[in-house]
């Protein structure tokens, strides 16, 4: 069994609540060389920040374990992961899966099965996943259901999935019938976010991601907003991270199944996730979301719940971002309203809004009438 002795450099991590104990992420440059050191220090780390037992506590980690990666990520990064596991005398078999969200199904988490087993892992094994928000979902609904669940790392190496998708535990594969349909909420033992890893992020997924820092400083965090609009995202990353995950993780640790509060964290998404739909999937995410918080803030002017100035703050600091604003002209707006209506963020049959108050302070509505919808999405072009 692999306890480890080593300490890393590193600032205190942030420490996520959880129904079980809690988990760290950790936030750094260079983090992915030191991951079994890390992981090493996690009982400790998450004991003394919390005064809870996490999980880890309870046991040792096998020195088999898994690494999770798709062939782009794993050609730059894989190599040194494996060797700070193989120095901490864990023995990594790295797997990987193909490129891309059209991958992100059962077949393939059937074929990681298969892999896992030959490798002979146990229960005390750990997956690490090695990505962005593919491989973490897919890496992790493995990690959910092999053996009723083994423990799981987040190696997370896109913006996005830093700030969002490898916190809050939802893991989940795609349906034809639909993105995320099948899943699980899977808490991970860590997450270890690199810094140095969005380096050779391509700009259009460094973009997708900055569209959800706006989206958690709209949320949460009204002073990364005003430090986002004065251009602060241009120096280095640091800082700026750090707060737009403690947005998520904050609401996450008071609603960790997604019954109430979390729903905020769909800010721009009703809207978004529409416009992917009807665009048949060729807009990107990121875009989507951009402008999905433009038509969220349109919405809530007209509603009065916020000033009219706010539609001008989001939209300029999302075109500095160099991210879009407009909705497209080809889409009518009764096309979609009506796909809106599909949506399975409906509630009790309504659309349920997230709109913004201020920056920081949000408010969930569902009894907006389809005219102040229609007219939202009309003044977004
Ligand atoms: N579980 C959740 O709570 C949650 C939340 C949000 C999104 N998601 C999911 O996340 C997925 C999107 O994640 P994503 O935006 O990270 O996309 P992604 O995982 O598809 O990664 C984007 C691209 O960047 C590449 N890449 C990753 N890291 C890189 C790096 N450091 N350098 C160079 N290239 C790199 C990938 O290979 C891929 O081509 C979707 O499937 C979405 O459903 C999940």
């Amino acid at each position: 069994m692999i306890t480890g002795t080593n300490s890393a450099d590193h600032a205190a991590p942030i420490i996520v609540p959880t129904p079980d104990g809690a988990y760290p992420i950790f936030v750094g440059a260079g983090l992915l060389a030191q991951v079994a050191s890390l992981m090493a220090e996690l009982n400790s780390t998450t004991r003394q920040a919390t005064g809870l037992n996490s999980v880890a506590n309870k046991e040792a980690f096998s020195p088999r374990c898994a690494l999770i990666t798709n062939p782009r990520v794993g050609a730059l990064y894989a190599a040194r992961v494996v060797a700070s596991l193989h120095a901490n005398h864990f023995e990594p078999h790295v797997i990987e899966i193909p490129e891309g969200e059209k991958y992100k199904m059962l077949d393939t988490v059937r074929a990681i099965y298969g892999q896992l087993i030959d490798a002979q892992l146990d229960r005390r094994s750990l997956i690490f996943a090695l990505g962005g928000g593919v491989v973490g979902d897919v890496a992790g609904f493995v990690a959910a259901t092999f053996l009723r669940g083994v423990p799981f790392v987040q190696l997370p190496t896109t913006l996005l999935a830093m700030v969002d998708a490898s916190i809050g535990g939802k893991v989940a594969v795609d349906h034809p019938h639909g993105k995320n349909l099948i899943g699980a909420f899977k808490q991970p033992h860590a997450v270890i976010a690199d810094t140095d890893a969005l380096a050779t992020l391509p700009d259009v997924e460094f973009r997708a991601g900055m569209a959800e820092v706006v989206k958690h400083a709209i949320i949460g965090d009204a002073g990364l907003f005003r430090w986002l609009e004065s251009g602060g995202w241009k120096l280095e990353v640091g800082d700026w991270l750090v707060r737009a995950i403690r947005v998520k993780v904050d609401i996450v640790a008071r609603d960790p199944f997604e019954q109430s509060e979390r729903a905020k964290l769909n800010l721009g998404h009703t809207f978004g996730h529409t416009l992917e739909k009807l665009s048949s999937y060729s807009m990107r995410h990121g875009d989507t979301v951009a402008i999905g918080l433009v038509c969220a803030t349109h919405l809530a002017a007209r509603l009065k719940m916020c000033d009219a100035s706010l539609v001008t703050r989001v939209s300029g600091l999302l075109r500095a971002l160099e991210l879009p604003t407009c909705v497209p002209i080809e889409m009518s707006a009764d096309a979609i309203l009506d796909a809106m209506s599909t949506d399975k963020k409906r509630v009790n049959g309504r659309l349920r809004f997230v709109l913004p108050r201020v920056p920081g302070d949000v408010v969930m509505v569902d009894d907006v009438t389809r005219e102040d919808v229609l007219a939202a999405i009309d003044e977004s072009r």
